[in-house]
């Protein structure tokens, strides 16, 4: 079976160890392994070389992509899809697994539409909002980043007694925000799937301060419907009569050596989908629930949702009081 792989969207921690797992079980397997370079762009602008066993060597521990990424325009038109699925069977493809969020997912069911090889979807993003999945590859690394860099934070607001938000990423998305903002003790945390007031919120810290709470943490997803860290952090700042400091952590989240979670979940979907396709199973997303390794047709993975934690959500003023 010939395999084309590759990484779309944005990078996540421990996409190369997936991309290590998906070629060295395939090779064993009697399978060739090819990656594609760039995201989808690489297929329609062919960029693909075949990997051997020592191609992915040394990359186990490393962030980013070694397939490297992207997003490209071309692929989401009709006129872009039919141009990839001609490249792939002129050039012999059988299966194409692609590693990447909800747009990689909506990419290959587009995909699936023109071309008749086989389709597997590997959720990597650090964003962790892909139906399907308990966890996607890089959430974990991602969390633990914006962690230590909020332990850090919280050293210097004890030291002055001050109100910090800090954002974090996640554009449609909280759960990055929800598992640092209870990882770090936060006082709020405010992201896409809940609606707080900046009312709220200013009652919120000026208790916590009537507490005599040292400092204050709030932990704001990039996609709060409030705004932005900045344009929260100013409000508040009026309504409490204390200049609030703003952090913004962005892409450094996104870097650096995978946890041995995201490797071992990464390894895991990488093998999982080599045996998928060999065993004639394809068509969606594979992904781990409950500690089970499954496989999600496509449109659900973005159409239905995980949701949040709702009992944590509410035990959040108690934890922080
Ligand atoms: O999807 C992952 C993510 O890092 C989001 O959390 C963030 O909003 C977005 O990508 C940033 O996209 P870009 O890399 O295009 O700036």
């Amino acid at each position: 079976m010939k395999i084309g792989v590759l990484t779309s969207g944005g990078d996540a921690p421990a996409m190369n160890a997936a991309i290590r797992a998906i070629t060295r079980v395939g090779i064993h397997r009697k399978c060739e392994v090819h990656g594609i370079f760039g995201g989808f762009q690489g297929i329609l602008d062919p960029q693909i070389h075949e990997l051997n066993s020592r191609s992915v060597s040394r990359i186990l521990h490393r962030g980013g992509t070694f397939l490297t990424t992207g997003r490209s325009e071309e692929f989401k038109t009709e006129e872009g899809l039919k141009k990839a699925a001609k490249i792939l069977s002129e050039r012999g493809f059988d299966a194409l697994i692609a590693i990447g969020g909800d747009g990689t997912m909506r990419g290959l069911a587009a995909l699936s539409r023109h071309w008749n090889g086989k389709l597997l979807g590997l959720p990597g993003t650090i964003d962790n909002d892909l139906y399907g999945t308990d966890y996607t590859i890089g959430f974990d690394t991602a969390v633990n980043n914006a962690l230590e860099a909020l332990d850090k934070i919280r050293d210097t607001a004890e030291a002055f007694s001050r109100t910090f938000l800090v954002e974090v990423m996640g554009r449609k998305a909280g759960f990055i925000a929800f598992h640092v903002g209870f990882a770090t003790g936060a006082s709020a945390i405010l992201m896409p799937e809940t609606t707080t007031t900046i009312e709220e919120l200013a009652e919120k810290v000026l208790k916590a301060k009537e507490r005599a709470k040292s400092s204050v943490l709030v932990v704001v997803a990039e996609g709060d419907e409030l705004g932005n860290a900045d344009t929260i952090g100013k409000a508040l700042s009026q309504r409490i009569g204390e200049k609030c400091r703003v952090s913004v952590l962005g892409y450094i989240q996104r870097g650096g050596n995978p946890t041995h979670s995201d490797r071992i979940l990464a390894t895991r979907l990488g093998a999982y989908a080599i045996e998928c396709l060999l065993s004639g199973k394809d068509g969606g997303m594979v992904g781990e629930m409950n500690g089970e390794l499954v496989l999600t047709p496509f449109e659900d993975t973005w159409t239905k949702k995980k949701s949040l934690d709702e009992w944590m959500m509410g035990l959040l003023d108690e934890l922080s009081s």
